[in-house]
């Protein structure tokens, strides 16, 4: 497994919108709906191959090029907050199957000694997934990684050896993006930025403050 940054300097420009405390709910959803949709054809452009195909255009027959697997793709929204991520994904990958999982961090409970939270599940709902399948799971924030390792174990569960395991965050601490890939070789990290560090409460540092609140609330 490997990780890799998304690079595309419109998905930088977003991010830094989203960054920003001035950026309000409604211009803080829609940024994130455009970075899914950027992310999305990152994912297009670096993963996956395209094919020469032939077609009849109105004067007469030529060679084209296909992306291929682009009806192969399942996108799993962890929620809450990756649900305009998620959106803007689906405007990259329109014919993909989705799975929705809500995983969330038991904070009462407070960070484990291995700097990990308490996860949550409430509810998980998976399409089938092939092994010609690039499954994408996206959540803006990749903090700890303890949602995300979470949420793995219920994918990989019914995932025989996917084409494609793709993590897709927006930001990532680095704590977040080893734990996920020292627990799980099989899976891809691609994110937009790798901060700094974690604080005591385990949020990501510059990061973008919750996420969840800033879209939702
Ligand atoms: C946030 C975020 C991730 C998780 C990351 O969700 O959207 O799911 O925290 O943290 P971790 O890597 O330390 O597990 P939160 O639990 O706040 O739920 P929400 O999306 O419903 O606000």
């Amino acid at each position: 497994d490997d990780a890799y940054l998304v690079t595309h300097a419109l998905a930088k420009h977003t991010l830094s919108q989203l960054r920003d405390v001035e950026t309000e709910q409604v211009s803080f959803r829609k940024g994130l709906v455009k970075l899914g949709r950027i992310c999305g054809y990152e994912i297009i452009d670096g993963r996956m191959e395209t094919e020469y195909v032939e077609i009849d255009t109105p004067l007469e027959p030529t060679m084209g090029e296909q992306v291929r697997g682009l009806d192969d793709v399942v996108i799993i929204n962890v929620l809450r907050a990756a649900t305009p991520f998620v959106e803007g994904l689906l405007k990259a990958f329109p014919r993909a199957r989705q799975g929705v999982i809500s995983a969330s961090r038991d904070e009462e409970a407070g960070r484990e000694d291995d700097g990990s939270f308490p996860i949550s599940v409430d509810y998980v709902k998976l399409p089938e997934i092939t092994e010609d399948d690039t499954v994408i799971i996206a959540d803006p924030m990749l903090a700890t990684g303890s949602t995300m390792c979470t949420v793995l174990e219920h994918v990989i569960e019914n995932s025989p050896d996917p084409e494609n395991m793709i993590v897709l965050s927006a930001v990532s601490a680095p704590e977040g993006l080893l734990r996920v890939d020292n627990q799980f070789d099989e899976v891809d990290l691609l994110t937009v930025s790798i901060d700094d560090h974690l604080d005591d409460d385990g949020f990501i540092v510059p990061g973008l403050g919750d996420a969840g609140d800033r879209a939702f609330r």
